[in-house]
């Protein structure tokens, strides 16, 4: 494609719920053990909301440091995407309510839904307004409020999320400095529905007066052999795609769904584990989130050099995947 401008990276920034879960936390609420979670998740604990919190809160700490970090005026934002599956509210959107947070007057708002692939669908739908010379400045969040939606009464699930936020700055520089140097999304309709959180329970007929919340319901095995399916495989279609090869790739970021998926991708396409950031140790799957809070921590802790080229990739309901390497010049 023919771009008139290229993406600058300004700011990666996370925020995180104050109320840890321990998994011997879980150990209380069913039959489950810290040595179980662990060794099939790779999750000792995960963050979530209180009652003082939500997503929007968390999306409006993550955005005002991305901000910050950027030194970008709200008002100088043109846009504003959230990505979420799980939204405080059906309406109005994420975006629209954080916009009046962080007084971003002058942007456009809209909430994207790829479930854990969010990011970067989201990073890659930000590019095309940058390219084209539409919008200079985007605030792009990935938020997921999963501890609102999982039965904590099913353990296969319960052990699993997390809630949390990750924001960044996107804005235009020269086109032969774009930063975003390739990306690939795939969306394959879960036809079996391997992977839900229902919305649809609520009937005039029945003249219910309480709405029901349905929980997330998953085919873990399923969704294991799915992840093992395309992530190595969009990988090396995105190498081929932008000429280069694994070795040109600093980091390894992948949606921090499960810590044996990200060994068993990272084995598949030979990448040392000295090159692939993992968090969900602390903060378990965060959805959307996941991906930038896992560069995140690894800038805050100097578990990386910048600048780095990473190869991120996201997967998750839909079902949906994608891909994206950039370059990340940010020191922290
Ligand atoms: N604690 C203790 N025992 C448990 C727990 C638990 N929390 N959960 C399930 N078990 C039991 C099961 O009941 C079963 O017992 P049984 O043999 O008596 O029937 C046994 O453990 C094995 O259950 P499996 O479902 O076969 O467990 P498995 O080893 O497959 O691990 C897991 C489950 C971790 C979910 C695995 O399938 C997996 O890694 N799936 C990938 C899916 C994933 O990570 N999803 C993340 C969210 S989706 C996304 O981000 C895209």
């Amino acid at each position: 494609m023919q771009k008139n401008y290229g993406v600058k990276f300004l700011s990666f920034s996370g925020a995180l719920p104050s109320k840890v879960v321990k998994n011997t936390d879980l150990e209380k609420l069913f039959d489950t053990s810290d040595e179980w979670i662990y060794t099939r998740t790779g999750i000792k604990q995960r963050h979530v909301i209180d009652k003082n919190e939500s997503g929007l809160s968390l999306s409006v700490d993550a955005a005002k440091q991305a901000l910050n970090k950027a030194k970008i005026d709200p008002k100088s934002i043109d846009l504003i995407i959230v990505c979420t599956a799980t939204p405080d509210k059906l309406y109005p959107s994420m975006s629209c309510m954080l916009q009046g947070k962080i007084g971003a007057v002058n942007s456009a708002c809209f909430d994207l839904s790829a479930a854990c692939s969010g990011f970067i669908f989201g990073m890659t739908v930000a590019s095309q307004f940058i390219y084209t010379g539409q919008y200079k400045n985007i605030l792009l969040v990935g938020v997921d409020i999963h501890s609102r939606f999982v039965d904590w009464s099913e353990r296969s699930v319960a052990v699993l999320f997390g809630d949390g936020a990750g924001a960044i700055v996107m804005s235009s520089c020269l086109a032969k400095d774009d930063e975003l140097k390739g990306f690939i999304l795939r969306s394959e309709s879960d036809s079996k529905l391997d992977l839900t959180l229902d919305n649809d329970n609520i009937y005039f007929t029945d003249l219910q007066d309480q709405v029901k919340p349905d929980f997330v319901r998953m085919n873990g095995k399923a969704i294991y052999q799915f992840a093992l399916r395309v992530v190595p495989e969009i990988a090396k279609e995105l190498l081929d795609k932008t000429n280069m090869s694994m070795e040109q790739i600093d980091y390894l970021v992948l949606h921090q769904a499960n810590q044996r998926i990200i060994d068993a991708v990272a084995e598949k396409l030979k990448v040392g584990k000295d090159k692939v950031l993992s968090n969900i140790e602390k903060v378990g799957n965060t959805s959307a989130a996941s991906i930038p809070l896992a560069i995140v921590d690894a800038l805050a802790s100097n578990k990386i050099k910048t600048p780095s080229t990473m190869l991120l990739i996201g997967f998750g309901a839909g079902l949906t995947w994608g891909a994206a390497v950039i370059e990340c010049n940010i020191l922290k």
